[in-house]
């Protein structure tokens, strides 16, 4: 059985990933704060032959991500894949930007990222996955999504950090960078050339590639970015 954890599992990047990984032999730990929408994505793994087991919650709570851990630890005795992947996005100007806002994007983006990969990278087994869903605003910095882009390049250099401090452990570590994905993420952003953006197909390809690499292949880092932009 091949143990798989993935955080923001109930629609865009992570649900598109859980279907492009789903067949029998496959374990999932799926997370998300919609109830519904992860129960539909866990049927839909199920029909592919996959087992799911879904924990919902606020990634925000330090509370949940406890349980969280201790769920995943109770659920397997070793992790073949962990796709911290759940994220959220404030575009406003620097100067418009709250606290709020701020909090909400580091808290999701890089502090349950974080813990999530410093607890449960010990329970990945040699050659085994961690992998990070970062951002061309990672690379690089847009106006008005100032916060946003300090949590993707925050959790790159955490990456690479995991990277070079897991090695020994023979854990692969990658991160994903993807330009504009067309998702609920753009949900209120204006953004007049949606049909110009990937797919979240093309970010779970990418993830399902990284994941069926030999073992001797460490994808340290995958960019896409749209052809059309
Ligand atoms: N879309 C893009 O253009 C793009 C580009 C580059 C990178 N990315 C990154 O890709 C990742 C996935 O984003 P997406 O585009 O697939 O967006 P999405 O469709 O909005 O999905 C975001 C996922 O994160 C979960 N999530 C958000 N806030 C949460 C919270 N407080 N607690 C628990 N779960 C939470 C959501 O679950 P619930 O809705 O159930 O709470 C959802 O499953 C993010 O890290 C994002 O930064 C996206």
């Amino acid at each position: 059985m091949r143990n798989i954890v993935i955080t923001g599992a109930s629609r865009g990047i992570g649900k598109a990933t859980v279907l492009a990984l789903a067949q029998p032999g496959v374990a999932f730990f799926l997370t998300g704060r919609d109830t519904k929408a992860l129960e539909q994505v866990a049927s839909e793994a199920h029909a592919k032959g996959a087992r799911v087991e879904i924990l919902a919650g606020d990634l925000r709570e330090t509370s949940y991500l406890q349980r969280l851990v201790q769920r995943i630890e109770a659920w397997a005795s070793s992790l073949d894949a962990v796709i911290l992947n759940a994220g959220v996005a404030r575009v406003q100007p620097i100067l418009e930007t709250s606290l709020e806002d701020y909090d909400l994007q580091m808290d999701v983006n890089v502090r349950a990222a974080f813990y999530l990969a410093r607890h449960l990278a010990l329970k990945i087994r040699s050659y085994g996955l961690l992998l990070f869903v970062g951002s061309i605003a990672g690379h690089r910095v847009f106006p008005h999504w100032g916060v946003y882009c300090a949590t993707k390049h925050a959790l790159r250099a955490l990456a690479t950090t995991f990277r070079i401090e897991l090695k020994p452990r023979k854990v692969r570590v990658t991160l994903i960078s993807p330009g504009a994905v067309d998702t609920d993420l753009w949900q209120g952003i204006p953004d007049p050339r949606r049909e110009t953006m990937l797919m979240a197909e093309d970010i779970a390809r990418w993830i399902r590639y990284a994941l069926e690499e030999p073992n001797r292949v460490d994808v340290e880092e995958v960019v896409l970015t749209p052809t059309e932009r």
